[in-house]
Formats: C-alpha cells, sequence, structure tokens
C-alpha cells in the first residue's frame, strides 16, 4: 500500500472576511466508507471503492485490515482491498485497540472469523457512546460475549443464525453491525426500526453488489436472506453530506456564491432547508449543489437534531457557529449525543453570545461580530466549526488540534483556498 502521506497536524491559520466563491468537489464520504471497508472482510476476492476519502479514519482502517492480514492498495481515484488471508487468530495489540474506532469491524469479524477480542470502547468527547444496542442484537445471532479486564470477547461457536431484530433506537452503528452479520448467516434476519442514513442505504447497496440480499434498503424495515459467501465489487462511495453541508453553511455564513461539486443534495433535505431558512439560495443543478447567499444572514430560530431525515448532528457545531453572526435568536436542541457543546467555549472566545439553558440546549445571541483568536478543536466537528468561525470572523483565527478535523476532511484548507479563502495550515 502506497505510504500513508503524513499531514502536518499542527494549526489551521485563518484570515476571515473573504466572501467564498468558486466550486469546489465534495469528497467520499468518511461514514459510508468505513463501514463497507469492514465490509470487505466478507467478501472473497478484491473490492474496489472508488471516491474512497483520504482521511487518517480510513487510513486506521486500512492498517487494521493489513494487520488482519488483508491487502490494500490506492490506486487512480480509489483503494483496492481484498482480505483473503483476514484472521483473528492473534489480533496484534493495535488491532485490538484500534477496534474502538472501529466498532463496525465487530460484525464482520465475527461473521468471518467466528470470533473477536476488542477493548472495551469507552467513551469520546461526544458523549459515552455504549454498545449495549450491538451485544444484544449479536447475541440473538447467536454470539456469547464476555468480559475479559477492559477487553470483550465475541464468539460465534455455531456460527451465525438470522434473527428477528427490533432495535429500541435506530443506532446507524447497531444497523451496520447486524447487518454485516447478518448476510452470511444461516437463515433469514429482520430488523425493526433500523436507522435509516444515507451510509446504511450505501453499505446496503455494496453488500448487495457482492451478491448479498438485502430488501428495503433504505427504509426502517430490513430483510436480509443470508448466503453462502460474498464476491468482491466495484462500487463508488457517495458524497460526503456533512462535508457538503460544511461548505454550504460556510458559503452562507460569509455571504459568498460556491458550487459544491457532486454534493448528495438528495440526502442533504434538512440541511438545505435550514440554511433557506437563513438566507442561502439553493438550487440542484446537474453539476452539483449551487449555493447563494441572498445578503442578510438571518437566525435558524429553532434547531433541532434528529435521526435521519431530520438535522444531522454532525451539522449542529457548524450551523450553531454561523447562528452567532445571525440576525435574530437561535435556539438549539441537540437531541442525538449528550455532550455535544464543547465547541460554545471557544466560539465565545471569538466574542459569540452562547448560553447552555439545559442538558441538551444552548441559547445564541445572534448579532455577534466574531474576532479571530487561538482557539482549540477538541473533536472533528467542532473543529470544522471553528474553521467556519473563523473564515466569517475578523482578523487572524488560529485553530489547533487540527488531527481531529483531519479525521473526516481530506483537506478542508485547501478545499476552502479553491474558494478563496486565506487558510492554511503549518
Ligand atoms: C454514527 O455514529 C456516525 N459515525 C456519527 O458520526 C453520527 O453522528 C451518528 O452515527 C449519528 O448519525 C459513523 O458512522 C462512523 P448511533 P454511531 O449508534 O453509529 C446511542 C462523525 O462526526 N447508542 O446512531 O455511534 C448513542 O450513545 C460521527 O462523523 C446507544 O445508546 O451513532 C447515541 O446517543 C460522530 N446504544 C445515539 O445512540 C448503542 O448500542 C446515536 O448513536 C448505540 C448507540
Amino acid at each position: 500500500m502506497s505510504a500513508i502521506p503524513q499531514k502536518a497536524t499542527g494549526e489551521i491559520h485563518i484570515r476571515g472576511g473573504v466572501r467564498l466563491q468558486g466550486k469546489v468537489k465534495v469528497q467520499g464520504s468518511k461514514n459510508a466508507a468505513l463501514p463497507i471497508l469492514a465490509a470487505t472482510i466478507l467478501a472473497e476476492g478484491e473490492s474496489f471503492l472508488k471516491d474512497c476519502p483520504k482521511i487518517s479514519d480510513v487510513y486506521r482502517m486500512l492498517r487494521l485490515l493489513q494487520s488482519l492480514g488483508g491487502h490494500v492498495c490506492w490506486e487512480g481515484e480509489g483503494v483496492c482491498v481484498s482480505t483473503g488471508s483476514i484472521t483473528t487468530r492473534d489480533m496484534p495489540a493495535d488491532a485490538i485497540t484500534g477496534m474502538r474506532s472501529s466498532l463496525c469491524l465487530l460484525g464482520a469479524l465475527l461473521a468471518r472469523c467466528g470470533s473477536i477480542v476488542m477493548e472495551y470502547p469507552g467513551g469520546c468527547v461526544i458523549g459515552k457512546r455504549p454498545i449495549d444496542l450491538h451485544l444484544r442484537a449479536l447475541e440473538q445471532m447467536g454470539v456469547c460475549f464476555s468480559e475479559e479486564g477492559d477487553r470483550i470477547c465475541g464468539r460465534a461457536p455455531e456460527g451465525l443464525r438470522g434473527a428477528e431484530i427490533h432495535l429500541a433506537m435506530p443506532s446507524v452503528g447497531a444497523t451496520e453491525n447486524i447487518l454485516l452479520a447478518a448476510v452470511t448467516a444461516r437463515g433469514c434476519t429482520r430488523i425493526e426500526g433500523a436507522a435509516r442514513e444515507p451510509e446504511v442505504e450505501a453499505l446496503c447497496r455494496y453488500l448487495n453488489a457482492c451478491g448479498a440480499r438485502i430488501d428495503g434498503v433504505g427504509t426502517s424495515c430490513l430483510e436480509i436472506q443470508g448466503v453462502r459467501r460474498l464476491h468482491g465489487a466495484a462500487y463508488r462511495i457517495p458524497a460526503d453530506r456533512i462535508v457538503a453541508g460544511t461548505y454550504l453553511y460556510a458559503a452562507l455564513g460569509t455571504r459568498g456564491c460556491v458550487l459544491l461539486e457532486q454534493a448528495p443534495s438528495q440526502h442533504m433535505h434538512g440541511v438545505i432547508r435550514m440554511a433557506e431558512r437563513m438566507g442561502a439560495l439553493c438550487q440542484v443543478t446537474g453539476e452539483g449543489l449551487y449555493v447563494q447567499s441572498l445578503g442578510e444572514l438571518t437566525a435558524p430560530g429553532m434547531v433541532r437534531t434528529g435521526v435521519y431525515p431530520g438535522f444531522p448532528t454532525d451539522m449542529q457545531s457548524v450551523v450553531l457557529a454561523v447562528s452567532t453572526m445571525a440576525e435574530g435568536e437561535t435556539r438549539i436542541e441537540e437531541l442525538i449525543f449528550e455532550n455535544r457543546f464543547r465547541v460554545a467555549g471557544p466560539l465565545r472566545q471569538m466574542g459569540a453570545e452562547i448560553r447552555q439553558t439545559g442538558p441538551h440546549n444552548l441559547w445564541v445571541g445572534g448579532g455577534a461580530r466574531l474576532r479571530g483568536q487561538r482557539v482549540e478543536a477538541c473533536e472533528l466537528r467542532g473543529g470544522a466549526a471553528l474553521v467556519v468561525a473563523g473564515l466569517m470572523a475578523e482578523g487572524e483565527t488560529v485553530v489547533t488540534g487540527c488531527e481531529y478535523i483531519e479525521r473526516g476532511y481530506e483537506n478542508i484548507c485547501k478545499d476552502l483556498r479553491e474558494l478563496g479563502a486565506r487558510i492554511y495550515s503549518v
């Protein structure tokens, strides 16, 4: 596999006040690519994933696949993966610790190898990130889990069997792990209350391209008829709706006018409608999504995150950043994760008027004139929000902790420079 380019993981410097203009191609989706890379474990032969994003979470997943015996090679606009010799015997230490960030390997490795050892995934900055729904569902499919210290071991001595699974909440990751366990299980699996996120749909389409039999794709009721084997497939990773949304709101916040090439507009209705409420003109064209600020930046009033097709939690920090400068008050309700307001602190440092009014609620005064500051990113989407705030602020903003942003954005500085921003990483 070609050497993983080591990017500077230091700081991003931004001189704000430039109206973004021009066009930029939207990268492939992180949250579609990760479960699909895990799914290659189930396919005999090679898969080619076009537009697989070159981001650190993908590099980490590829290293995990290699540490388990897989072969990986970047070629042209995508990555080739073949996993014929994957085994979980003698799992290397970094595979066990790395599993935390690649929980979607759980279902695939249990299906392929019948066993898995992984460190108990702890929480992260945005929430506790429990995996109870994953484990309970896999137990219904014949997996026995045991705890050994801070590790969990899963074994399916008699292989995986189809089951009738009702998810108490439409967890994206749990839906993906059940799909990965079910496609080669004995018999039929039915998932009631499945997540409907576009990334789950992409996983289903890749698996069906490999010979799986999944019905109800895109709905909350999925039916999977287990098959004996899957073959590799060529598949194009869909564009990243959160990266597209980030640049959409950056254009709105800087009063700009941009074309987001290949933006997945069909999966961005909530994001587009909110931007139109705030003063954007959005038009879907043959090339992608055209966004133009109509001049005034108006507060959205109420932003409530929800499961798809609701307003995506991954866009909450970005819309918060833009709302700080919009005319009027905004109330934000974060209903997916329990600690996703960390970015409010650095935004206050820049002059924003934000108050936390409840465990899931923020009040934003609006009308602020943000001033450039040195601010620290502590997680992926909050980091992207600080970059957007820097584009809108007067003076220079330095964003540290850019390794978090590189988890999900191939090259946010290059993309924004193509739209005229004065931004570079050091
Ligand atoms: C996926 O996380 C995404 N990550 C997240 O994107 C995204 O925010 C999230 O879905 C919601 O859309 C990837 O796809 C890699 P969930 P996931 O299971 O699967 C609770 C980003 O920035 N829950 O739908 O972990 C959980 O605590 C990341 O790209 C349980 O209680 O999300 C959370 O409150 C951040 N028990 C809620 O469900 C469980 O067993 C949603 O979690 C599982 C989840």
